[in-house]
């Protein structure tokens, strides 16, 4: 039998949160330092993975950088030292298992210490239309996007929770929320990264490791030229342009620093958990002219890839 005084209180929690939430809105609470924490970021050599190593410096944070092009991942660490900070590169493809697995342990082999805070940011995109695209592209979106979650995490939580301390961040999409037309792979592996994510935080509560924190990253279009390209209609775009990488990143790593469970960036785009009827995101969508905002992406990515195909002739 479901005891009263347990449901009220049920009842009180869930008021609590959503309370507190709608009040953090306003009143900021105090952020944790992050100062002796070691902290691994994926995609380190890219636009937002760069920024995410310079932030995490900027708090006293050690960091190693982890990513498949060693001379943009070379470049990061070059700007971290710059700065007074720690950096450690490792070449990986986050997609070969033994290859993250090989690393991990070499990471702490070298640095004799453990990754305190692991930051999945390693992120691709085919940029193609569904039926053109080649299953090779399909496969290394999902290889990337998803499965090397499951690698990295296996290789980095069983310290964190023998220490019952750490932080493991998914750097996912709106696009791991609701969907748009024309990136299939991407919403399916995003999608698949939030479920990951999700089931994982409810794995740790669930057993009681709540030192272990989590932290779910949803941006919306940044402009770091992975989208380059995409477009909504012009009216719509005043209020909702394409994110600046440093403002994306420092609503990041706020959220980070509070252990937010999620963050959508902007904040215009929480809008779509009010659950509307399928049609009727459908008519929003036309009207935002979301449905096809992708196909000038496309085209992007078809003429760049035009010209790569001339330099090498
Ligand atoms: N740019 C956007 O509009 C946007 C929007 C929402 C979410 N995101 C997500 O943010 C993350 C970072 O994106 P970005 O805009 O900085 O992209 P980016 O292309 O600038 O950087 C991605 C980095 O990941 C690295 N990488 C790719 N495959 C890898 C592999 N197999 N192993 C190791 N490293 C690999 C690349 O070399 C690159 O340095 C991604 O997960 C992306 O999906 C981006
Ligand atoms: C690696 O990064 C550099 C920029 O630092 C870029 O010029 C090069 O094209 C990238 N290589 C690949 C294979 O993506």
């Amino acid at each position: 039998m479901i005891n009263l005084f347990t449901y009220s209180m049920m009842l009180l929690d869930v008021i609590y949160f959503i309370l507190r939430n709608s009040l953090r809105i306003v009143m900021r609470p105090r952020t944790k330092p992050i100062d002796g924490e070691l902290v691994l970021i994926t995609g380190a050599g890219g636009g937002l993975g760069r920024l995410f190593a310079q932030e995490f410096t900027k708090h006293g944070a050690e960091v190693v950088l982890w990513d498949i092009n060693s001379s943009s991942n070379e470049q990061t660490a070059k700007l971290v030292r710059e700065m007074g900070g720690k950096a450690h590169t490792y070449t990986v493809d986050v997609t070969k298992k033994e290859d993250v697995y090989q690393n991990a342990d070499l990471v702490r082999k070298d640095l004799g210490r453990d990754v305190t805070m692991l930051v999945n940011n390693a992120g691709v995109v085919a940029g193609e239309r569904m039926l053109d695209c080649p299953d090779e592209l399909v496969e290394r979106t999902m290889k990337v996007n998803c499965h090397a979650l499951f690698w990295t995490v296996k290789a980095f939580l069983p310290q964190m929770k023998a220490q019952n301390h750490g932080h493991i961040v998914t750097i996912a999409s709106v696009l791991g929320l609701f969907s748009t037309a024309c990136v299939e792979d991407y919403c399916a592996s995003k999608f698949a990264a939030v479920g990951f994510h999700e089931s994982l935080a409810h794995e740790l509560l669930a057993d009681e490791f709540d030192g272990v924190k989590m932290t779910l990253v949803c941006p919306y279009i940044v402009d770091t030229g992975m989208f380059e390209g995409c477009k909504i209609r012009y009216e719509v775009e005043l209020i909702l342009p394409p994110l600046e990488p440093q403002y994306c990143v420092e609503q990041a790593m706020n959220a980070i620093l509070i252990d937010q469970p999620l963050v959508c960036i902007p904040r215009l785009t929480y809008l779509p958990f009010l659950l509307l009827p399928w049609e009727s995101n459908v008519v929003t969508y036309r009207f935002m002219g979301s449905d096809k905002c992708m196909v000038p992406f496309i085209d992007t990515m078809k003429k760049q890839a035009a010209n790569a195909a001339i330099a090498v002739a």
